[in-house]
């Protein structure tokens, strides 16, 4: 409702359970933009692994498997979703076997050479066609989209991030606990800040968003409020 149309790429990064998704979303459909969900990239190849029965630490086997999924994005923040091939997999990629596995997946260097060279091209085509993308992930404005005139780095308390994954958990009819999930988070964190190929971190001109006493309207506030200074707005 009248926020107008976003020009260039915001990329939205942050550790998990932050609430980078749902902002993400949010952003994208009140600014009639494209909403890439990079983290579903990584998941999907994850599954694509699994269901090879191929061991997740196996660095050469699992970029043979990379190389030969077919991924495709979908980039409505209304009904994003992803496929291998024919097969929608949105659902399946956010199950615990997938989560465990994702960090040994995510941290090979030639995975992610591939993945972010789609993400690239998915950000080029949303750029092309509407003007406008929101891009999460943990290396949009440091590798991805080097570029992007608005970077945003969500942060929260551990605490608040395992109690925010719980509920999706529960919400989507996984089983699920704040200990179990706290556990995760930081056992994910420690991984994905300390690989050598692109380790978590904020951008040196990030702006950084702490959500642990925000909500959802909170947050997408913040960064609408940020969308509007940088004047990637056009009305009309
Ligand atoms: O955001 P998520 O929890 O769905 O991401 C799944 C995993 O993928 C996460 O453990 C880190 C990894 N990831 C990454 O390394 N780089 C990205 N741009 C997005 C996700």
């Amino acid at each position: 409702m009248g926020q107008g149309q976003l020009r260039g790429v915001v990329a939205l990064d942050g550790p998990s359970g932050t609430g980078k998704s749902s902002v993400a979303r949010k952003l994208a459909s009140a600014l009639d933009a494209r909403y890439l969900d990079t983290g579903s990239m990584y998941r999907a190849v994850t599954l694509a692994v699994l269901r090879a029965g191929v061991d997740p630490d196996d660095a050469g086997k699992v970029t043979e498997i990379a190389l030969g999924a077919r991924l495709v994005v979908a980039t409505d923040p209304l009904r994003p979703g992803i496929f291998l091939g024919e097969d929608d997999v949105s659902g399946e990629i956010r199950g615990p076997e997938v989560t465990l596995a994702v960090s040994p997946v995510s941290a090979v260097p030639a995975v992610r050479e591939l993945l972010v060279g789609q993400q690239r091209a998915i950000i080029a085509d949303a750029l092309d066609s509407v003007g406008g993308i929101v891009v999460e992930g943990r290396d949009i404005g440091t590798v991805v989209a080097p570029d992007a005139p608005l970077k945003v780095y969500l942060t929260a308390s551990a605490d608040a991030r395992a109690q925010r994954r719980t509920r999706q958990d529960v919400a989507a009819g996984r089983t699920s606990t704040v200990d179990a999930v706290l556990a995760d988070v930081r056992r994910r964190d420690n991984y994905d800040s300390s690989r050598a190929a692109s380790p978590l971190r904020a951008a040196d001109d990030a702006v950084e968003v702490d959500t642990t006493s925000l909500d959802l309207a909170g947050t997408v506030g913040a960064v609408l409020e940020l969308v509007r200074q940088r004047g990637m707005r056009v009305t009309g």
